[in-house]
């Protein structure tokens, strides 16, 4: 089958189309016509050899789907051939094909494109896991989401807004992208290149008043979102986008405001634990979905033949919601 695949060209990492073999299905496994894919920051890092492939994972890239069940593993009950579904992959996107666990699989609703159905597995079980699981977000919390216009974020503002109508401030770098947050349902828009965001929420909401935040940027950001946090707050970091090192750290407020610190990646999570994130999130979320409460937002859709393009689109954080490739 084809794939697309990291070929040096004289030390710098490019996408080529190749062919490699068709996966093998084991008996619970679905074989999939990959019909579209949708890209990543780990594909970003994985192509720079900055992102190491958990074990046993197919190494080409791409981290979801959606597609057409060419046929089942033995033991398989929940789907048959024809089915058009979706769902997370631990890699292999980025190919004509693809072989899926039945439990980590979701069945399309008949309205939805593909486009539509590979832009919702990564970020809406990311920000669903991080909200939920996680963060343990409660009915009318305070949620602050950074990076509210990235693909994880749109899935975070509508997932707060929709399971635990909390209320909901961001940050973005543009007005574009804080009027979208906006309509997907925060009430607060900082633009983070404008203004302080500890202020503007101390501005909005009071002092120590945010219960949880979604982090992505890292140690530019550690000392303002402990002080915005309130008593009994959490904050769940995703990425580090903006530094990895926090120079001086003061204890004081992590024992006083009670907080609770989590990390975590998904991706390198265990196949049982996705299978049980996904068989929760599809039952909390599958109306909503059907009654368009909940949608994927897509930036934009490319040829997978111009994967290149679609890479450079999200290096340059020109993207808000997710990018989408197809024509496998
Ligand atoms: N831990 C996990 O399980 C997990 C799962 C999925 C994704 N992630 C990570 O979460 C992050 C978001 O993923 P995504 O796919 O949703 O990304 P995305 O759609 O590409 O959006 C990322 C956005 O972050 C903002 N940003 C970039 N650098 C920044 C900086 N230094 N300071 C502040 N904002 C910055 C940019 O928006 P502005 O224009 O607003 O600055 C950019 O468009 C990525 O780093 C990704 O690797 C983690």
């Amino acid at each position: 089958m084809k794939a697309l695949l990291v070929n040096d060209h004289s030390g710098k990492p490019v996408m080529e189309m190749g062919e490699v073999k068709e996966p093998i299905p084991g008996e619970y496994d679905l074989l999939v016509k990959i019909k579209a894919t949708a890209l990543n920051r780990a594909d970003l890092l994985q192509k720079r050899g900055k992102y190491p492939v958990p074990e046993g994972e197919s190494t080409i890239l791409g981290l979801e789907m959606a597609g057409v069940v060419e046929s089942v593993g033995k033991q398989v009950t929940k789907f048959s051939e024809g089915d058009h579904i979706f769902g997370l992959l631990g890699g292999g996107g980025y190919a004509e094909k693809c072989t899926i666990h039945e439990d980590m699989a979701m069945l399309m609703p008949d309205f939805m494109s593909f486009e539509e159905a590979a832009a919702i597995p990564e970020v809406f079980l990311t920000a669903y896991q991080s909200l939920i699981w996680l963060g343990e977000l409660k009915d009318k919390e305070t949620v602050l989401v950074h990076a509210g216009a990235s693909g994880v974020g749109t899935a975070a503002i509508q997932l707060a807004k929709h399971l635990n109508h909390a209320k909901i401030a961001v940050t973005a770098g543009s007005k574009e992208k804080l009027d979208l947050c906006r309509s997907l349902g925060s009430i607060l828009q900082i633009n983070y290149k404008e203004e302080d965001f500890a202020e503007a929420i101390r501005n909005r909401f009071g002092e120590n008043s945010m219960d949880l935040i979604i982090d992505f940027v890292g140690s530019p950001y550690w000392e303002s979102n402990i002080d915005c946090l309130s008593m009994d707050g959490r904050v769940v970091i995703l990425s580090m986008l903006g530094g990895v090192t926090v120079e001086k750290l003061n204890l004081i407020p992590i024992l006083r405001k009670r907080l609770t610190i989590r990390g975590s990646t998904l991706r390198n999570r265990s196949v049982e634990y996705k299978k049980r994130l996904t068989g929760e999130f599809w039952e909390k979320t599958e109306q909503l979905f059907k009654q368009e409460e909940l949608s994927p937002v897509i930036s934009a859709i490319f040829d997978w033949n111009d994967v290149e393009k679609a890479h450079q689109m999200m290096s340059e954080n020109r993207n808000a919601g997710k990018i989408v490739l197809t024509g496998m």
